[in-house]
């Protein structure tokens, strides 16, 4: 039975107590938590790398550490963070240039001992991602250009998500549909009527003084 999941971006969140705000997500219905890697190549910002997923691991409770690697060359990070406690491991399509390649990432992501997912920036077709299915966790679909929170949303991203749904569904195997970028309440029940499972949402989150509501009202769209 597949459920509606919500995945908060610490990216938009309070640094300087970290700890203390992802302890504060544990306490809400989030089953995973999102964890935005950024080298300064593969986009141009830099943000954290294995040693900060290793410090807020303590305070994750059982929330899956949903790790979004938007680096040039994912393999090479792959130990350090599973090392750190990353349970699931998405790179991008974009970060290869051929499918040997992103294969041969998926397996070493999978026999160091995580879950695997792959991403797709905003101008990548949803084609490219079918021949790699079999071997995946997690789709996830960029609904906004990678490399900053608080951007707006794309509605391009809607019938990649359909055309997704349709094959997973097709396929039969449990792999969850995942979308990121300018989620919010509206946006977010646009993905969910669409066929996505899990919601990654940083500003509209962290945001907001209450983040337990926020969380809330979009598990609802499920049950609405
Ligand atoms: C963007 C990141 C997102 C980002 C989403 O490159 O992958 O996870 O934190 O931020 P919002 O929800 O603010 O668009
Ligand atoms: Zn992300």
């Amino acid at each position: 039975m597949r459920e509606l999941i919500v995945a908060p971006s610490i990216l938009s969140a309070d640094f300087s107590c970290i700890e203390a705000e992802v302890e504060k997500i544990s306490r809400t219905p989030s089953r995973f938590i999102h964890l935005d890697v950024m080298d300064g190549k593969f986009v141009p910002n830099t943000t954290f790398g294995p040693e900060l997923v290793k410090r807020i691991a303590p305070y994750c409770g059982s929330m899956v550490k949903d790790t979004h690697l938007m680096v040039a060359n994912p393999h090479e990070m792959v130990e350090d963070f599973i090392a750190a406690g990353s349970d699931l491991i998405t790179f991008h399509y974009e970060s290869y240039n051929d499918d040997e390649a992103r294969l041969s990432c998926i397996r070493h992501i999978k026999k160091a001992g995580a879950k695997v997912g792959m991403s797709i920036k905003p101008n990548t077709a949803p084609e490219v991602l079918l021949p790699f299915f079999k071997e995946l966790d997690l789709v996830l679909i960029m609904s906004v250009e990678p490399g900053k929170g608080g951007q707006k949303f794309m509605e391009n991203s809607l019938q990649k998500i359909a055309f997704c749904r349709k094959n997973i569904d097709e396929l039969g195997k449990d792999i969850y549909l995942e979308v990121d970028g300018g989620i919010n309440q509206e946006t977010a029940k646009l993905v969910v009527e669409a066929g996505a499972d899990v919601l990654v949402a940083g500003s509209y989150i962290f945001g907001h003084g209450d983040y337990q509501l926020r969380i809330q009202g979009m598990l609802d769209l499920w049950a609405a």
